[in-house]
């Protein structure tokens, strides 16, 4: 019988199995796949487990305090969280084309990680080896990547560009067989708090690929305020579980003229991009209420500096990705 505690109760005695006395990483993005695999590692193995956080600065608002207080809090994991805010702010400076800002910011993903995973060695060099990555790829990933093993179905798209292959862990992947559904009842039955398990998707490179335009921290801090509100917004009109995701973009490279207060603004457009979905390949944009549309708008053209115009994207995928970039 397919149950969740039939679910968590295999999968702990196939990880301990596999594990031993041996240690192991996981990295958690803020999404809900890697936070219920290293969920329900941390009950197979205990502190054997260390997660890592990279905090790039990309995060939008709250999320890593989320990580740091609720995550924690509800699993006990031994976390490690590395401010590398500088680093990828850094890495990102005068770029704009979508694909290199992906690459770099996988790149930098990764020297990270690697950092993080040799400091945990040198933190505690009498423990046993670090030998097991936790990774949180579920059977839907498997598919589309030709159902192979290993780190070849590990695709950047999904992993912040991926992990370095020359890393050499064995892969301890407890989701594989699960659909996102089912992953989430998982996580539930983990005891994770809803704001986790119910999150919608969010891209890896985060905030980096929805400023059009040079990643700055102005423009981020921007950003991070009005998808605030549209996220506060979206919850308190109870459209969560109606919309697949809402990526909220700044374009950072266009101006237009508007009037506020007492005179003309000359200021950012920020795009709203509410979109239906059963599983990202294809979606339609939702036909969110026009009332919540006017009150995000206004709500984002008075308190964010700099933006002076609130625009819908109703383009379905295809044609449009959901994200802009
Ligand atoms: P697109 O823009 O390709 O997005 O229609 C499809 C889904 O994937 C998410 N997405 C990503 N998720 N790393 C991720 O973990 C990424 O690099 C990435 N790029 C897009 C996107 O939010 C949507 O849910």
């Amino acid at each position: 019988d397919w149950t969740t505690g039939n679910v968590i109760e295999e999968q702990v005695e196939a990880i301990r199995a596999m594990v031993g006395n041996k240690r192991a990483i996981c990295g958690l993005s803020g999404g809900v796949d890697s936070a219920v695999a290293a969920a329900l590692v941390q009950k197979a193995i205990g502190s054997q487990l260390t997660c890592v956080y990279v905090d790039h600065g990309l995060m939008r608002k709250g999320e890593t305090e989320q990580v740091e207080k609720d995550f924690v809090a509800a699993t006990g994991v031994q976390l490690k969280v590395v401010d590398a805010q500088e680093r990828f702010l850094t890495a990102l400076a005068g770029v704009t084309d979508p694909e290199e800002k992906r690459k770099i910011i996988g790149r930098e993903f990764i020297r990270v990680f690697e950092q993080a995973q040799a400091e945990i060695v040198a933190e505690a060099p009498g423990d046993q080896p670090v030998e097991f990555l936790v990774q949180g790829t579920l059977y839907p990933d498997v598919v589309e990547s030709g159902g192979g093993t290993g780190t070849a179905n590990i695709k950047s798209h999904h992993n912040v560009g991926g992990l370095p292959e020359d890393l050499e862990f064995k892969l301890i992947e407890p989701l594989r067989k699960l659909f996102k559904d089912e992953v989430r009842m998982v996580g539930q039955e983990l005891g994770l708090p809803d704001e986790i398990v119910q999150r919608q998707p969010f891209p890896g490179p985060g905030l980096g690929i929805r400023i059009v335009g040079e990643v700055t921290k102005e423009r981020l801090d921007l950003l991070r305020e009005a998808d605030a509100i549209a996220r506060e917004e979206l919850t308190a009109a109870g459209l969560d579980r109606d919309i697949w995701q809402c990526p909220v973009v700044l374009l950072a490279d266009v101006r237009s003229v508007g009037v506020q207060g007492d005179g003309r603004t000359y200021g950012h457009p920020i795009v709203l991009r509410p979109v239906s979905s059963e599983d990202a390949m294809t979606a339609d944009w939702s036909r969110l209420p026009y009332d919540v549309l006017a009150k995000i708008s206004t709500r984002i053209t008075n308190e964010v500096r700099d933006v002076n115009r609130v625009v819908l994207d109703v383009t379905s995928k295809p044609p449009g990705t959901i994200e802009w970039e």
